[in-house]
């Protein structure tokens, strides 16, 4: 029996993004896979039927996708109530939002299906070129920028013309992970001045080193600001009312805020308030990638351009699928370096050994029933 893995056309609004690519299909033929793509499954995401085709892929309707797959795979995890007909023991592979779409869950394990959960990859060094929340960031972050370029009313660099001189843009970068860098390299890259914040003092010279100013809470005992896997931890209410401080002076100043502040399992730490935003020149924008975690800004809605005090508070939702082919590019692969990974070539397919690190953390449900430590504790 060949090994079949399927992708479906995702179904959430305004989910532009495909889990498979030509060059993705392709690789899974070479390990020995049958591919089937549901038609139009890459339409907005700018790869027609014709060229999965050409990678070898069978294109069909959704049941056909689904019927006998061994995998399905998926940028968001499907509706359990669209994924009828699939195989009990298949694995659904994709972004699963698991915390929010708890339900959802509960659903694939009524299936009998294995899910496994891309967000759920852990922070290690084997893992990195299968972590979804990094290659996804990493173009949001880049996004971020060119949004606020297009809702700012001025130029961001420099410019002496005949008729005078336009003074550049100051952006200011809140939350310097993955986004935050590549934020602040974009912005860079248009001409801005660039200064940027974080709890982690890891990132300090990270600033730097981008040609960036670092804006950093000083003299507050124990701040160290890094919990596991890199990730922020919540700070004191010492911390957050020196950093409140620093950030009033500071964002004042500022034609461009962007935040991208987040604490996992948890909500988004507020970091700009109405109050603050008051101080701003009007004009002034601010992008909070934060939106559909609650917000680090006050009064920005997901989904929404809201006008406060003069200055634009932008919340767009699912920020790379703005940028829908390359984002479904570095997702494809993060799948297929994961897949590959665990390919087991006597098998014909990818076995994921009971003991691995990786096993652990991703598999969401087995055998019926839901089976993750972060779901269950
Ligand atoms: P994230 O998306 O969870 O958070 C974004 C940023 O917001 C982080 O830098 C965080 O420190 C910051 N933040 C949280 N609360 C804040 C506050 N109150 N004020 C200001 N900033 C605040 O983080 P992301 O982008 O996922 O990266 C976190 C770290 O993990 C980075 O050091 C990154 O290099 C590392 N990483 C490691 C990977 C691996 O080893 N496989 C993969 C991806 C990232």
């Amino acid at each position: 029996m060949v090994f079949k893995i399927g992708v479906l056309k995702e179904r959430a609004d305004g989910e532009h993004r495909v889990a498979a690519t030509p060059e993705t299909v392709k690789k899974f033929i070479a390990l020995g896979a049958e591919f089937a793509v549901e038609s139009g499954a890459g339409e907005t995401a700018s790869v027609s039927d014709q060229a999965y085709a050409d990678a070898g892929a069978t294109l069909g309707d959704r049941a056909a996708t689904l019927a006998g797959a061994d995998i399905v795979l998926g940028v968001q995890g499907a509706d359990p109530a669209t994924l009828a007909g699939i195989k009990p023991g298949a694995w659904l592979v994709a972004g699963m939002n698991p915390f929010v779409e708890r339900t959802r869950v509960d659903g694939y394990a009524g299936l009998g299906i294995d899910a496994l959960a891309m967000e759920f990859m852990p922070r290690i060094t084997r893992a990195q070129s299968m972590d979804i929340l990094s290659s996804q960031s990493n173009l949001a972050g880049y996004k971020s920028v060119l949004d606020a370029a297009a809702e700012y009313g001025r130029a961001f660099p420099m410019m002496m013309t005949a008729a005078g001189t336009i003074s550049a843009a100051r952006a200011f970068i809140m939350g310097v992970g993955v986004a935050g860098l590549q934020a602040i390299a974009t912005a860079r890259r248009l001409g801005a001045q660039v200064s940027a914040t974080d709890v982690r003092s890891a990132t300090r010279e990270q600033i730097q080193s981008l040609g960036a100013k670092p804006i950093f809470v000083e003299n507050v005992a124990g701040i160290e600001g890094e919990g596991s896997g890199g990730y922020a931890t919540e700070m004191s209410e010492e911390y957050q009312k020196a950093q409140a401080e620093l950030v009033s002076s500071h964002i004042a100043k500022q034609d461009i805020v962007i935040t991208t502040a987040l604490i996992p399992g948890r909500a988004a730490p507020r970091l700009i308030t109405d109050a603050q935003i008051a101080t701003m020149r009007p004009g002034s924008v601010i992008i909070d990638l934060a939106v559909e975690s609650g917000g680090n800004v006050e009064g920005s809605i997901a989904g929404e351009v809201v006008i406060r005090h003069g200055v634009k508070i932008v919340g767009h939702r699912n920020v790379p699928s703005r940028l829908a082919a390359d984002a479904s590019a570095l997702f494809a692969r993060n799948l297929y370096n994961f897949l590959s990974a665990f390919w087991d070539k006597d098998a014909g397919r990818p076995v994921l050994p009971e003991d691995d690190e990786i096993t652990q953390a991703i598999r969401l449900t087995q055998g019926g029933k839901v089976v993750n430590a972060r779901l269950l504790g």
